[in-house]
């Protein structure tokens, strides 16, 4: 871990965020990800060593315990993570054997803002800019991460800084756009044995946009290269024109998604990208 960081500091970036999340058998039975949450002692020796060799920022992405939560245990871990000179965490609370099931346990990342003083980012389930806001109200943390809505809708990150600030505006987002675009840019950024399962993995959080989100990610998984994908998208749109695009408006502390009647033409709605 400290020849990674060091390599890794080489390349310049912003920092380096230790993975103690992930709950992929593949990867906790090499006794990584969410799996060194069960090895204080283990887990506090990487910290360490990694401490030693970045003076970048250093950071934790965990769950709140592997097999299920025990709230002294956590809080030791994480006091030992900010003791270790870890420059701020993330807190995913779920267990990590419960995968995504059950909702995450956010009185856990309060409870740990009011017991270390190094930042605290809040992880899980937040589907809306509102949540967003409401669940750093509630606990306290200094920031809030998003997973699954951030891959389905990325533009929540403009809806819930401008909810945040007050900011009265309006959000036109060309779904369709999006799509052909983002799996293009899987096509020419990324190895041709990776098209495949990251088209899908991508295509499974951003079909939920579509009305017939099901039928159009089933219609996706059948293909194995992009442009077929991209076909499919298109076929879609054509089918469902009225779904291309989506606008947001922020006003008076919400947010709105204008409804566009349902036989109306991509033609009359607003153009693609932030209308401010
Ligand atoms: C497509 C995808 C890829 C992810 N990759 C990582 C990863 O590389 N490292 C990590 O710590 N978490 C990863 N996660 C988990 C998220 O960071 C997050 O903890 C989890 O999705 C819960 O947040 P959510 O409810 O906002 O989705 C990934 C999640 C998704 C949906």
């Amino acid at each position: 871990m400290a020849d990674a960081c060091i390599i890794l500091s080489e390349f310049g970036g912003k920092g380096i965020d230790v993975n103690m999340g992930c709950p992929n058998h593949d990867i906790v039975k090499k006794g990584q990800g969410a799996w060194l949450l069960t090895d204080i002692g283990k887990s506090r020796e990487i910290i360490r060593a990694c401490r030693k060799a970045t003076n970048g920022l250093l950071s934790v992405k965990m769950r709140t315990g592997y097999e299920k939560n025990n709230e002294t245990y956590f809080i030791d871990f994480v006091r030992m993570l900010q003791d270790e000179g870890t420059d701020f965490i993330t807190i995913h609370p779920r267990p990590a054997r419960l995968g995504f099931r059950r909702t995450a346990d956010w009185r856990l990342v309060a409870l740990a803002k009011r017991r270390i003083t190094i930042p605290v980012v809040g992880n899980g389930d937040i589907d809306s800019p509102e949540n967003a806001i409401k669940q750093m109200n509630d606990s306290g943390c200094d920031g809030i991460m998003i997973g699954r809505e951030a891959v389905k809708s990325p533009w929540i990150f403009r809806l819930t800084a401008d909810l945040m600030s007050g900011t009265e505006s309006q959000l036109a987002v060309d779904v369709h756009d999006i799509f052909i675009r983002t799996l293009e840019f899987i096509r020419t950024s990324l190895p041709p044995h990776l098209h495949k399962s990251r088209g899908h993995r991508f295509s499974t959080y951003f079909s939920k946009n579509a009305r017939y989100g099901h039928d159009l990610f089933t219609r996706i998984r059948r293909e194995s290269s992009i442009p077929a994908m991209q076909d499919a998208v298109e076929q879609y749109y054509l089918r469902n024109k009225e779904e291309a695009k989506k606008k947001y408006i922020i006003a008076n502390g919400r947010v709105f998604e204008e409804r566009i009647p349902f036989n109306s033409h991509a033609g009359d709605l607003e153009p693609a990208g932030a209308v401010r």
